[in-house]
């Protein structure tokens, strides 16, 4: 009796968000919504990743950070280190904003991207270790440089803008990702552009530059939005047959040719996460040829997490691969592989046929979960998975295919999803207040943020209308990856 009113009521404070209820002794990183294995602030406000770059065995992140309060606003460079991309270490704010106060600051520091300036083409390389080039907007205050001699610890400013503020009114140019294009000999830099006065079309800015300070335009594609990426992939992992992808911001990218200057699309517009928490996505520079991987860190926009210190999470990180399928070449994303660093206890079904009304996975409970599974429809309407039961009242159910329809929803956001030889492969990360579902090899994903009961951790499999033939299912919990 005194138990479940204690339950009661901690639902109750949960729902009603009590100030201070759920924070109350909590452990370092511990809070009810806080993420276990998704990339947060310790406090305060994160939007897009920034500077994306490996260094000498540690990936950087760096990030939108407000550090004043937990509303977007003041923008600065956090930053963060990684052996394995899942435990990371805060490192001091990297990158301020130029002129002003928190009360204004003229020149925020906007997203950007960083590279190893390995040949010291920059020239500014002081000791031994190579310099770390980040190069960012600071809104109204042109595209800037601030480099690092000592492996990204500390961080000195170029004193001039590389690019200028470019058009008087409208200086709505911003987030430059650079990388070195090895046949050209080249860096390149692809820059977000704003429609100017007249409401030119925006696009994307595409620029040569020998040095990383000094730049000039080669060309424009016009349609894109805010945090270009581009990028090349091996098609079906052929390293004879490769590809150039451009990114934005809202996921939409372009399959195409890059000779170094001139981006030719050779696709419509595709989108590639299609949950409804996926913005502003990056890729890593400077991953060693050895390891290869296009690893992508996005910024899942818009989750609500009640009374915690922290706003804002980053998505997990996946590697982007292109495949052809008969509708033509797509991206797949993928978790990395290290998330097996934080695998705990294991649960496998096989070959399992499943009713309508029973609960084969009543055993599992957990707030951070990676479930793979493999199932045949069968005669089912429908299947899914209900993470941390009973928490959807609001942001709808968490997974369900709809095997007639051909209809894969998560979270409310509904697409397209034919089986595969009869089977819907699904790979489901589940954090607090999150998850990302990738289905049939990462063709399609769709990430969402949603706010549990936290203290409601019971996992269901349902099925409706027939049975499913459950071919596999794995599921493993996942440790914290933030205990200290
Ligand atoms: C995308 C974005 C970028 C900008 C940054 C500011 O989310 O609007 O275009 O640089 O956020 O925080």
């Amino acid at each position: 009796m005194r138990h479940s009113f204690l339950f009661l009521f901690a639902v109750a404070a949960t729902l009603s968000g009590i100030p201070g209820f759920a924070q109350k002794n909590v452990s370092y990183y511990n809070e009810p919504y806080r993420p276990q294995f998704h990339f947060t602030a310790e406090k305060n406000w994160l939007n897009d990743p920034n500077g994306l770059v490996y260094y000498k065995g540690e990936y950087h992140l760096f990030y939108q950070h407000n550090p004043y309060g937990k509303g977007w606003g003041n923008m600065h460079w956090g930053h963060a280190v990684s052996n394995d991309l899942l435990h990371w270490k805060h490192r001091p704010l990297a990158i301020y904003p130029l002129e002003g106060t928190p009360d204004h600051y003229k020149c925020p520091a906007f997203s950007g991207s960083a590279v190893v300036d390995r040949n010291n083409t920059s020239g500014l390389q002081k000791g031994n270790e190579k310099t770390i080039v980040a190069i960012y907007t600071a809104m109204h205050c042109g595209q800037r440089v601030v480099y690092s001699n000592d492996a990204g610890k500390t961080w000195q400013p170029y004193p001039t803008p590389v690019i200028p503020v470019m058009k008087n009114g409208t200086m709505d140019e911003r987030d430059p990702k650079v990388f070195w294009h090895e046949p050209a000999k080249k860096w390149v830099m692809v820059l977000y552009i704003g429609p100017d006065k007249d409401q030119q079309e925006r696009g994307i800015a595409i620029y040569n530059s020998a040095n990383l300070l000094q730049w000039e335009q080669k060309s424009f594609i016009k349609g894109m939005y805010e945090c270009p990426d581009l990028f090349e992939l091996a098609v079906d992992d052929n390293p004879a047959e490769k590809k150039w992808v451009l990114h934005g911001a809202d996921g939409g990218y372009f399959i195409g040719s890059f000779d170094g200057s001139t981006f030719i699309p050779e696709t419509e517009k595709i989108k590639m996460d299609l949950g409804n928490n996926f913005y502003a996505a990056q890729s890593y520079s400077d991953i060693p040829a050895a390891d290869g991987r296009r690893i992508q860190i996005g910024w899942m926009n818009g989750g609500i997490y009640p009374d915690a210190p922290f706003n804002q999470q980053m998505a997990f990180p996946c590697v982007l691969t292109l495949k052809r399928f008969p509708e033509g070449l797509r991206v797949c994303r993928n978790p990395v592989t290290e998330i097996k660093n934080i695998y705990g206890e294991k649960f496998v079904i096989t070959n399992k046929m499943v009713q309508p009304g029973s609960n084969i996975l009543s055993a599992v409970k957990g707030d951070a979960l990676d479930i793979h599974a493999v199932i045949e429809p069968g005669t089912a309407g429908s299947f899914g998975f209900v993470i941390r039961k009973g928490s959807y009242e609001t942001s709808g159910t968490p997974v369900r295919y709809d095997a007639r329809n051909k209809k894969l929803s998560v979270l409310g956001k509904t697409v397209d999803l034919e089986p595969v030889n009869g089977k819907i492969e699904l790979r489901i990360l589940a954090d607090r207040a999150s998850l990302e579902v990738f289905a049939n090899g990462g063709k399609i994903s769709l990430s969402g943020c949603f706010i549990p009961v936290y203290t409601f951790n019971d996992l269901e499999f349902f099925c409706e209308g027939g049975n499913v033939k459950v071919e596999s299912m794995e599921i493993y919990k996942l440790k914290s990856a933030w205990q200290k």
